[in-house]
């Protein structure tokens, strides 16, 4: 049995979860992939906070210590683009694993950092930085590696999806629903991002990467932050739905991105996606037209991400190709 020791950065909705999922799911891995994970540190910003259950001992507010420790794995769920930036390159250029749930880092810096990772013989794990606990990244590096894929749409973002729920269901406000988000822990640190349509940007150009490669030849980003009560009722009264949909497709010359607010009618299946679920529809020259669902926020399923891309590395710590 080997120990992989984890340096945690992050303790809030993301890191949280996942310290409460490994304590559930320690024995089962233990048994299944015959690794023994635990986690040896945590980063948070406020060690005196409450977090019931965690060691205090383990809380540190030195992100050097934390990451110069020889922990094998290190998980950035601190978010945000300077200081976990930072992290991730110490990370990387000490030779440990990287596993993030940081869409945001990831669309600004990706190639640097899977180049910086690639040097130092080590990997990335991103599983959690698009939709949440779908296991979309691996459905198109490994599942779907067998075919051209042509398009990707979809809903990527729960924040969003959960305010039109509310709106739609529960005639709640746009500020109110937000709120009942923030609240919920799906929205970002900053909700700008999230309902001004970046967040949801940023996970269409990593899945976009993923499937078409790198260039981008138009990209045009709209939110839902000006969303109205009248309009999400008359979509309903024209028997329709509104929903915040990210497509990326074949151009000439690359890949034309679009993340904007629409008008489905009800029996669309993205209509269907309610809450902070998100869906995916992808397009593949051969399989044709399939569909991934489920929760795109929150702590547990998020937390099932991250721990995938731990697990995957563990077990296979040697296997240093970052992108396959
Ligand atoms: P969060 O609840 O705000 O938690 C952030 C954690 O990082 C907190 O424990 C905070 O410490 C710590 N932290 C922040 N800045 C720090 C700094 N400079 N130095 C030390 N510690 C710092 O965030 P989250 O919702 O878990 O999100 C984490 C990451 O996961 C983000 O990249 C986000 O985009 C991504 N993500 C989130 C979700 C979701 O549903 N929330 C889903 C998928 C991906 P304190 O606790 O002391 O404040
Ligand atoms: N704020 C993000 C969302 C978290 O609402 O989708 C999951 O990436």
């Amino acid at each position: 049995m080997r120990r992989i020791n984890i340096g945690l950065l992050g303790c809030g909705t993301v890191g949280r979860g996942f310290v409460d999922l490994l304590a559930r799911e320690r024995e089962r891995i233990r048994g299944r992939d015959g690794v023994d994970i635990a986690v040896r540190r945590i980063l948070v910003r406020d060690a005196g906070k409450s977090r019931p259950g965690i060691d205090p001992a383990l809380f540190s507010t030195s992100a050097i210590d934390i990451i110069d420790d020889g922990c094998d794995i290190i998980v950035e769920l601190v978010g945000g683009i300077h200081s976990a930036g930072a992290f991730v390159r110490r990370a990387l250029a000490n030779g440990r694993h990287v596993v993030t749930a940081n869409k945001a880092l990831l669309a600004e810096a990706g190639r640097e950092l899977f180049a910086t990772a690639e040097r130092n013989h080590v990997r990335i794990g991103f599983e959690a930085s698009v939709c949440g606990g779908i296991p979309i990244i691996r459905a198109l590096r490994h599942g779907l590696a067998g075919d051209r894929i042509e398009s990707i749409s979809g809903i990527l973002n729960g924040t969003c999806n959960y305010i039109l729920t509310r709106m739609e269901q529960d005639d709640l406000e746009f500020d109110d629903a937000l709120r009942l988000a923030q609240e919920r822990g799906f929205a970002e640190a900053d909700p700008s991002l999230d309902v001004g349509g970046d967040d949801a940007a940023q996970k269409l150009r990593i899945l976009g990467e993923l499937a078409f490669g790198p260039q981008v030849v138009r990209m045009r980003v709209h939110g839902i932050a000006d969303v109205t009560r009248a309009e999400v009722e008359q979509a309903r009264a024209r028997r329709g739905v509104v929903r915040h949909v990210a497509t990326a497709r074949r151009a000439a010359g690359g890949v034309e991105m679009r993340v904007e607010r629409r008008e489905l009618p009800e029996f669309h299946p993205l209509a269907a996606v309610r809450d902070e679920n998100n869906a995916i529809v992808v397009r593949g020259r051969a399989v044709g037209e399939m569909m991934f669902q489920g929760k795109g926020a929150g702590s547990l399923p998020t937390a099932a991400a991250v721990l995938s891309d731990v697990i995957e590395i563990a077990s296979e710590p040697n296997r240093t190709r970052v992108l396959t």
